[in-house]
């Protein structure tokens, strides 16, 4: 057995996908359903089936088999996808098996980098050089437990270590430059560290690999206070959420999630006893956070700093997770009135775990904290800042899907602001007439004819059939292809050889190239190599003859055209072309008894 049959046979997609997907079993012929992970819904469209191995949404379309959802969710080439997953299940990955393709190969290396990195900045933290870390880490007030489950480290005050490290195991000069953990020196040769003399908090992805890393400042006026990774192509900040890889479980087992802001806040939540913890790393929460929180839990606990920042992000947050339909409240842990105002994790230090879960429980629902920040805002003595200050809350209050509870909401938060209920209600048909408009525009959709999109799928998915088909493809053909632009990008990167990493044909094409491959790829199931050929085969004898018709038809117009205008040479010329034509088709027809047909 070959290592991608070994791999396939040793994963079952249920798994697979129900590790990013919380999947429901549907009766007992092993179909499963769930939110979909690829698009935006409220209402789960995501059917995983587990006889056939296969998931797909009747959402958005996307479909294929677990190796295909290992790429789509974590944004791999076919074989880092397969590596994953090798790894997972324990299978050994032969050597022959190294990337082919030069992304994959980069971020291969990329991986191993920081996974050197986390390992020496952990060894430094507990070793000798770590003494002052260690001395910060108990003046804060972090326990030993804490350090070890978020592997904190301390990197190199003299900015060499790691630089030498990297280089003594042979990382090539692009792979230190795209790896952000090394720098290279303006002057002289050779790189020096990025993180100097700074507590180290490595940034997991959701699978576990180290993909960035976090570095406090230990001393007083030490700027910046956090030094944090760039982007890489391992890491994108956008996407990442701290400590998701720890919280997932956690968040499932509570289908909540505590959403903070800091890498020192997730430390003290978590001390707190409550593990459904994860943070933006200093950036605004984003789309995609939200959708992978989601995947995993219903309900957030947003508990961002009680400060003004703190309080504008998590306004902007309530947003964009009503919009993927959360479930949301918010904890503000500044004391009514007092001045004293903490983060969870100071919280956490000074009042200790139970009176953090018991804040944590007692969280109000979103509406009334942005009534909060609402009756802070404007006059609440006047009847028009009443109204302005519900005004301001009416966004928020048009998010909740459920008319009724919509409504609820509505008449709940004006009374609480002590607006008219009668006002309310023009406010809330006001609103709902602009709300439909936007709605209505969708995108128009180019479709790929079956056969086309069945061949094309068919390459897509079998080098084999690539090797055998795509010489055969006739040019003249390929002109009149719906996804001509992508048959000639297959082309391309066939004659370049190696492996069809589907991230650099995507790369490679027009923005509506890439609409079509997205809605062409997961629109048919996948077969082994040799049902993909017989698949393609079937496919290209349609198509040919088809084209052929077409022109015929074409040819026949033009004779009886040449004809009526008394043009009896080009007639004739006209004429011999058809039945060369036909006499092609009839050899064509000859040949083409073997294989399947296409309906
Ligand atoms: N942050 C950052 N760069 C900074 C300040 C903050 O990237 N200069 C990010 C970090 O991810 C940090 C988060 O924003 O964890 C929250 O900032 P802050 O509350 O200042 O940090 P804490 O995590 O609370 O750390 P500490 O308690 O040590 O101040
Ligand atoms: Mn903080």
């Amino acid at each position: 057995m070959d290592f991608v049959e070994q791999v396939k046979s040793a994963i079952d997609i249920v798994k697979v996908a129900g590790d990013y997907v919380r999947l429901r079993r549907m009766g007992a012929t092993g179909r499963y359903i769930g939110l979909c992970p690829f698009h935006q819904e409220k209402t789960p469209s995501f059917n995983v089936h587990q006889n056939r191995q296969f998931y797909k949404c009747f959402g958005c379309g996307a479909g294929g088999d677990a190796l295909k959802f290992v790429m789509e969710i974590e944004g791999l080439t076919f074989p880092e996808a397969l590596k994953m997953l090798a790894e997972r299940h324990g299978i050994p990955i032969p050597k022959r098996n190294e990337y082919s393709d030069a992304d994959s190969r980069l971020r291969g290396a990329l991986i191993e980098m920081h996974e050197i990195a986390a390992q020496m900045y952990e060894t430094a933290l507990r070793g000798p050089e770590g003494a002052e870390a260690r001395a910060y880490l108990a003046r804060r007030g972090v326990s030993e437990e804490a350090m070890e489950t978020f592997a904190l480290g301390v990197s190199d005050p003299s900015g060499q270590a790691l630089a030498r490290k990297l280089a003594a195991q042979g990382f090539s000069a692009e792979q230190m430059e795209a790896s952000g953990l090394v720098r290279r020196r303006t002057e002289g040769a050779g790189y020096y560290d990025a993180f100097r003399g700074r507590l180290m908090f490595p940034i997991h992805n959701e699978s576990g690999k180290v993909i960035a890393f976090g570095g406090r400042a230990m001393r007083e006026g030490d700027e910046p206070k956090y030094l944090n990774s760039p982007e890489t192509p391992i890491y994108r900040k956008t996407w990442t959420l701290y400590n998701l890889h720890r919280a997932r479980d956690g968040m499932r087992k509570a289908s909540r999630a505590v959403l903070v802001e800091g890498y020192m806040d997730v430390i003290g939540v978590h001390a707190a006893g409550v593990k459904e913890v994860v943070a933006t790393c200093g950036t605004a929460l984003t789309n995609q956070q939200v959708r992978t929180i989601h995947r995993h839990a219903d309900n957030v606990i947003l508990n961002f700093d009680p400060d003004t920042a703190g309080a504008n992000a998590a306004e902007r947050a309530i947003q964009l997770l009503l919009d993927e339909g959360l479930h949301i409240r918010v904890l503000s842990l500044g004391e009514a009135g007092a001045e004293i105002k903490l983060d969870p994790y100071e919280f956490v230090k000074q009042k200790g775990p139970d009176a953090y879960r018991a804040a944590l429980e007692a969280a109000s629902g979103y509406f009334h904290w942005l009534a909060d920040r609402a009756r802070g805002r404007f006059d609440m003595r006047s009847a028009e800042g009443r109204m302005d200050a519900f005004k301001f809350l009416l966004p928020a209050v048009q998010k909740i899907s459920g008319n009724l509870e919509r409504a609820a909401v509505a008449n709940d938060v004006a009374g609480y602001l002590g607006v008219e209920p009668g006002l309310v209600l023009d406010q809330f048909k006001k609103a709902a007439g602009a709300r439909r408009a936007p709605l209505a525009v969708t995108p128009p959709r180019v479709e790929i004819p079956a056969p086309e999109r069945i061949l094309l799928n068919a390459l897509l998915n079998s080098e084999e059939t690539r090797h055998r088909i795509l010489p055969r493809l006739p040019g003249a053909l390929e002109e009149v292809f719906v996804a001509h632009e992508i048959f000639k990008a297959l082309e391309h990167m066939a004659a370049e050889g190696g492996a069809l990493p589907f991230a650099a044909l995507d790369a490679r094409l027009s923005e509506q190239g890439r609409a079509l491959l997205h809605a062409a790829a997961s629109a048919d199931e996948i077969g082994d190599d040799a049902a993909c050929l017989a698949q393609a085969e079937a496919c290209l004898r349609r198509l040919e003859e088809d084209f052929r018709r077409r022109h015929v038809d074409d040819l026949r117009a033009r004779v009886k055209s040449a004809e009526r205008e008394g043009d009896m040479q080009q007639a004739l010329a006209w004429m011999a072309e058809l039945s060369r034509l036909e006499r092609d088709a009839t050899q064509a027809r000859g040949v083409s008894r073997v294989g399947g047909v296409v309906n």
